[in-house]
């Protein structure tokens, strides 16, 4: 194989050793990262397809939106650092970065905000959509209906080839999220719905419909605000990971966006990926004290052991997870503000994390402590029952979905996605009559 350069365009020679024949492939450059060796033709040119079961050397798609170096634990937003957003921006400048491009100024941001908050309410017939669940069903559970049960209430925007209706879709989608995530959570504690208000901010609505309930006044705590702006900033966007990937697919076929985004939430809910924050939480009680973390390490490192250091590890960051750094600081700050750095789980948490960080095991194989060590332990701190992480994490992921949806719709060369396989099962065989078979 040989990286070489033509005049215009950079190829990659790939040469079959049994029969020497070779395939020029065109080679890419994206703005920041590694190149991309085109393979669409090597199917047609070479009668193979490539093979790559869990995409760890394959780029699905171009994207405008994000940005990750792994190795130096970079995260950008269109441009913009993770740090700087988290520690300058709000969740609603970031939606609208990553929805159109650029940050916003004034007048947009004035516009996007008063769309948003405009659309926070979901049709009242929902609310009744809910008693079909029982109340200890998982929030993840109800958020895969409930959010699904969208596109059979807003027929108005699903035609994805108007832009305008496209738009629409993805304000109704940002807005009434939240709502339906908070009217899960009142519905597992067996609590009133509780309306959104217009005059709170994005995180201040999502609280108040959180934790307000009809019998006395709520008032929002600022500081809690601002931590769940953070969480929601921190994780509103990841390039193509699992449930990013799972809405661009179902998209790819042209079904409507609504549907896409509970495709995504299904995706998100599973232990290695969204679910971890929840599983962070679990396994800290399973350890319940710091004289247990050396047995829960060893069983970490034994492969005939299903356990695994959850909130541990990422596919992409082989350094540190940068959003864990960010969450790191705000977890203390938030933690001494509440009053609550005294907590036994944050301090096993902590123990955890130091233990790890030294033990030859994870240092080699690069394992550090990612967004979901931390958000856990902020969640929990906020109020918020261990069940209902996973659903706070897609209430900020949908900005990122929508906008990855919407970028790929855009997109004028737009296929439907098809991955093809490496067929192992049994070659062309005669069927046998039930009688005759042995
Ligand atoms: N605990 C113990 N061993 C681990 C862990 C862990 N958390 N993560 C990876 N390893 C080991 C793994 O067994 C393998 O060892 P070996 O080379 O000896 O076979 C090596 O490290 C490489 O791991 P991998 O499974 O090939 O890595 P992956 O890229 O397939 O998986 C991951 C990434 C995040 C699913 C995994 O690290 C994991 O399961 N972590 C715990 C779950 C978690 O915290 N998920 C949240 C990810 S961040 C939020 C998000 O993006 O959703």
């Amino acid at each position: 194989m040989s990286d070489t350069s033509d005049k215009d365009q950079k190829t990659f020679t790939l040469t079959n050793d049994q029969t020497g024949e070779s395939c020029k492939l065109p080679v890419h450059d994206g703005t920041c990262g590694p190149s991309v060796i085109d393979v669409r033709k090597l199917y047609a040119e070479t009668g193979h397809f490539t093979f790559d079961p869990s995409f760890t050397s394959t780029g699905s798609c171009k994207s405008r939106l994000t940005f990750i170096d792994g190795e130096e634990g970079i995260l950008m937003h269109r441009g913009y650092s993770i740090e700087d957003l988290a520690n300058k921006s709000s969740f609603l400048e970031l939606a609208f970065l990553l929805l159109y491009g650029d940050l916003p100024k004034p007048d947009e941001m004035s516009e996007f905000k008063e769309n948003i908050t405009y659309h926070t309410m979901v049709h009242e017939q929902l609310n009744f959509f809910f008693r079909g669940f029982r109340h200890d069903a998982h929030p993840m559970a109800i958020m895969c209906g409930v959010v699904a049960a969208l596109s059979a209430f807003y027929h108005d925007s699903l035609d994805i080839w108007d832009e305008k209706q496209r738009e629409i879709s993805a304000h109704r989608l940002i807005a009434k999220i939240p709502t339906l995530a908070a009217m899960t959570m009142k519905y597992t504690m067996g609590q009133p719905f509780v309306y959104p208000r217009n005059d709170l901010n994005f995180s201040e609505n999502f609280l108040h419909m959180c934790f307000s309930v009809p019998a006395e006044e709520y008032k929002v705590n600022p500081i809690y605000a601002r931590a769940m702006d953070k969480i929601f900033i921190l994780h509103a966007d990841h390039e193509q990971n699992a449930s990013t990937s799972t809405v661009r697919l179902a998209g790819s076929s042209q079904a409507n966006p609504f549907a896409c985004i509970a495709a995504g939430i299904a995706s998100l809910w599973g232990p290695s990926h969204g679910g971890a924050n929840q599983a962070v939480l679990e396994m800290l009680d399973q350890i319940g004290h710091k004289d247990n973390i050396p047995e829960f390490l060893e069983r970490a490192k034994d492969k005939d052991d299903p356990f695994r250091l959850m909130g541990f590890g990422h596919r992409v960051y082989k350094n540190y997870d940068p959003r864990a750094e960010v969450l790191k600081v705000s977890a203390d700050e938030v933690l001494s503000d509440l009053g609550v750095d005294n907590d036994p789980q944050l301090q096993l948490a902590m123990e955890l994390e130091r233990i790890a960080l030294e033990d030859p095991y994870f240092v080699d194989r690069k394992l550090f402590p990612n967004v979901d060590f931390y958000s856990g332990i902020i969640l929990k701190a906020l109020g918020f029952p261990t069940s209902m992480f996973t659903v706070l994490f897609a209430v900020a992921r949908t900005v990122g979905w929508i906008s990855q949806w919407k970028e790929m719709i855009e997109e004028p060369s737009l296929r439907i996605g098809r991955p093809r396989q490496l067929y192992t099962g049994p070659a062309a065989r005669p069927y046998v009559d039930i009688d005759k078979r042995k």
